[in-house]
């Protein structure tokens, strides 16, 4: 699979089957994605890998947190601007009907919300989730050196014929995660990644993209 191809065939799925993710093409991964690259080499991520009896109880804790309509932790990033103004609020909007049309959650459902962290507190069905903290003395900058970083896992999933959906729902369990994982204090967590093999059958959600021209701008060429 050439990088286009990875690129392309990367998306975020919400039904994954249950078959295992093997420990030797996980450390594949883990050790090629290493060499993302980040201001200063500081390589700002610290990533926990939790699969099997563990990653069972975390879904538990944070569905059972779901289903009661627990509103979630004290969040220690926004997970958007507040007041999100256009072309942003157009395109949130247009990629969540896309999604809750695919999860068969109808828009005018009153459980909606309920149903959403349900799903994701599963981590759609996904046999291992990556937790990506960083450090909170770090900035912007590393924040987007652990995107960066993120991107570049889940383009190697795909050359293993794995795929990924990242979640910053998690952070709303924040310290059901933290718990289970053993994070320290000091780290703060980005997001979730599940990772998996997508389910047979599953929808396949295609999101769109702004022109070009909305996003880029050339000068000099
Ligand atoms: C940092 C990050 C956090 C995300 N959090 C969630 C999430 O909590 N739940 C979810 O279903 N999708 C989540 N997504 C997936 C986005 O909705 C998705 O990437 C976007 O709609 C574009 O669709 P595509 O990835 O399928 O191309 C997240 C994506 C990123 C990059």
């Amino acid at each position: 699979m050439d990088v286009y191809e990875a690129v392309d065939s990367r998306r975020a799925v919400r039904a994954f089957s249950d078959e295992p993710v093997p420990r030797e093409v996980l450390d594949r991964v883990l050790t090629a994605a290493a060499r993302a690259p980040s201001s200063g080499n500081l390589q700002p991520w610290h990533v926990y890998v939790v699969t099997g009896g563990p990653l069972a109880e975390l879904k538990r804790r944070a569905s059972a947190r779901a289903l009661a309509g627990d509103p979630g932790d004290e969040r220690e990033y926004p997970m958007y601007p507040a007041g999100l103004a256009a072309p942003y609020a157009e395109r949130f909007a247009a990629a969540a009907a896309q999604r809750y049309a695919a999860l068969g959650i109808a828009r005018d459902d009153p459980d909606r919300p309920r149903k959403i962290a349900a799903l994701n507190a599963e981590a759609f069905g996904a046999p291992l989730v990556l937790f990506c903290y960083l450090d909170r003395a770090m900035g912007p900058g590393q924040w987007g050196d652990a995107g960066i970083y993120l991107q570049t896992v889940m383009l190697l999933l795909r050359a293993e014929g794995l795929h990924s959906c990242p979640q910053v729902m998690w952070t709303m369990y924040r310290e059901t995660v933290s718990r289970l994982v053993g994070a320290e204090d000091g780290r703060v967590l980005f997001c979730g990644v599940s990772v998996g093999f997508e389910r047979e059958g599953a929808p396949h959600l295609r999101t769109g993209r702004a022109d070009l021209t909305e996003t880029v701008s050339f000068l000099g060429m």
